[in-house]
């Protein structure tokens, strides 16, 4: 087998996945939208694994957006229930595997036991100083930035921050990934091709990659197919690509 290190020139420090299209797959099987997001838990646990192993620094995966609220009652339960479940089942993993778990997303949202679950995997992993393994979780990113929006203008209405003193890295530092270096790759998969309300001010620079299969068809080898997009691109940053090079 191939090493790794001979196979990708480069791994995105920072990888994000829209993890999309659990339903149409069961759909397409005749069964029900949440056996679909049961195999989806089973390709996030061998991406998880995968991302690790590859040496990618910073994972965060769309599991639940703000907007996913308004699914019917059933679905929104049972995808609790999964994630709950998800937590407690990995949570040796994560330990053994020196990833580091973290949860962005409006907390308050989440049901009770769920937080207890989803707490206790960052506490116990906040040590590690492997992969950083983020769940996006009742996330939406105008959420997030109108949030920052609000402790900025306490700070200020506080007399702590001064109105000249908010720039790009100031209002980084109030969001939820302050912390995480902006995402250079983002998969969608099935599909579509939006970003539906995610990490929107994080994105500005990403690299965005779109695949037709659906999550739980993801597998190590549309992975790879993926990073191998992502070495062939060239970030430019608004600058010419000879200055890239270092020929400008
Ligand atoms: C992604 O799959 C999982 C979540 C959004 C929770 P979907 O449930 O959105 O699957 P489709 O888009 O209906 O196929
Ligand atoms: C985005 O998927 C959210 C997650 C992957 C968790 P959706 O399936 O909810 O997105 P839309 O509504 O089709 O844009
Ligand atoms: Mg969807």
């Amino acid at each position: 087998m191939m090493s790794h290190q001979s196979k990708f020139s480069k791994v995105p420090a920072h990888l994000a996945i829209i993890m999309d299209g659990n339903g149409r797959w069961a759909k397409a099987r005749m069964l029900q939208r949440i056996i679909g997001h049961q195999r989806g838990v089973e390709t996030v646990k061998r991406v998880v694994e995968e991302c690790s192993n590859l040496g990618i620094r910073y994972l965060t995966l769309f599991a639940f957006s703000a907007e996913n609220w308004f699914r019917p009652k059933t679905e929104v339960k049972a995808l609790m229930l999964l994630l709950k479940h998800y937590i407690m089942a990995e949570t040796n993993r994560m330990i053994n595997d020196n990833i580091r778990f973290r949860v962005i997303g409006n907390r308050p949202e989440l049901p009770p036991d769920v937080l207890h679950h989803l707490d206790e995997a960052s506490r116990v992993t906040a040590g590690n100083s492997g992969m950083t393994l983020t769940l996006a979780l009742s996330y939406g990113a105008r959420q997030e930035i109108a949030a920052a929006a609000r402790r900025i203008a306490v700070e200020i209405a506080g007399g702590r921050l001064s109105p000249d003193g908010v720039d790009e890295a100031t209002f980084a530092g109030f969001l939820d990934t302050s912390d995480m270096p902006d995402p250079d790759f983002l998969i969608r998969t099935s599909g579509e091709m939006r970003i539906s309300n995610f990490l929107l001010w994080q994105l500005a620079y990403t690299e965005l990659y779109f695949t037709e299969k659906n999550w739980p068809d993801f597998d190590r080898d549309e992975l790879h197919k993926a990073l191998v997009h992502y070495q062939s691109r060239e970030r430019r940053f608004g600058k010419t690509s000879d200055q890239v090079k270092g020929r400008g």
